[in-house]
């Protein structure tokens, strides 16, 4: 089987400094993992290298089998469409319904007459209502996006990568300014958003949200994996590390433990 993503000796270089050092990680098909680690610890610009944003400085990155910062550019493109991303920003576009927003989960697929079409009359609203009836923003379908929550904003997100069918998933921080009941849906969305075979990979600040919803946790310290395994067996130190206080109740920013 091909890992979805397999990084081996994964170092990247920003100057002087080493934003990720000796990165070593296979997530396979199917599986879901929480990236954890305090601001700066390295996790967008570990997302990044997944789909192909960024580039290793050291080592090798596959996703899908194919080493990206190689391929050909038409092979980058066709493996990086493979891959849906919710960004830490959601790059969403306000002014637009919210039906243009998720269709444009499907660019990647279309031939470009198709896209630049798109951007005039939406395509394939049939699979954007389903995507956004999953979310459960089925009757928002033509409402500009700048008009919805934070919350609502951050499911229309999670629905253009659904539109996207993508064999792997990413998220940077998508439960950022949400609640913990809101956050907690978004991370259940996100979870059956694709098959049973697509990989899913996840940074979180909300530590306890990470070990209450993933299977399988990834800790970054100073760019460093300094854990990976289940969320019952991550030490105390690391969590606290992290941004959990030590009482396991969520940190009061400028508190610490
Ligand atoms: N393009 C860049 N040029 C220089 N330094 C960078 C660049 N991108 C990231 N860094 C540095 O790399 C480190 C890790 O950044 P990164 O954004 O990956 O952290 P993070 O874990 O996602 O943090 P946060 O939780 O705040 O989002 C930071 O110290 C950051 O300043
Ligand atoms: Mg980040």
């Amino acid at each position: 089987m091909t890992a979805a993503f397999a990084l081996r000796g994964v170092g990247v270089r920003h100057g002087e400094a080493w934003t990720l050092r000796d990165v070593d990680l296979e997530v396979q098909p199917g599986e879901h993992v929480a990236l954890i680690g305090p601001s700066g610890a390295g996790k967008t610009t570990l997302l990044a290298l997944l789909n192909g944003l960024g580039s290793p400085s050291a080592g090798t990155v596959e996703t899908l089998g194919c080493e990206l910062a190689r391929a050909p550019e038409r092979r980058r493109r066709a493996v990086r469409a493979r891959v849906g991303t919710v960004h830490q920003g959601l790059h969403l576009v306000d002014r637009l319904a919210v039906v243009h927003n998720v269709s444009a989960g499907r660019l990647g697929a279309w031939p470009l007459w198709r896209a630049a079409l798109s951007l005039a009359v939406p395509q394939e609203t049939g699979e954007a209502r389903a995507a956004l009836e999953h979310v459960g923003l089925a009757d928002r379908l033509w409402e500009r996006t700048d008009r919805l929550s934070g919350g609502e904003r951050q499911r229309v997100a999670v629905a253009r990568v659904l539109a996207q069918r993508p064999e792997a998933v990413l998220a940077d921080e998508p439960t950022a300014s949400l609640d913990r009941p809101r956050g907690r849906e978004v991370l259940a969305l996100l979870r059956t958003a694709g098959g049973p075979g697509t990989a899913l990979v996840v940074s979180l600040h909300d530590v306890d949200l990470a070990l209450e919803c993933f299977p399988r946790i990834v800790a970054l310290l100073d760019g460093r994996v300094v854990f990976d395994g289940p969320p019952a067996q991550v030490p105390r130190d690391v969590l606290v590390r992290a941004g959990r206080s030590a009482t396991g109740a969520p940190e009061v920013a400028g508190v610490t433990a």
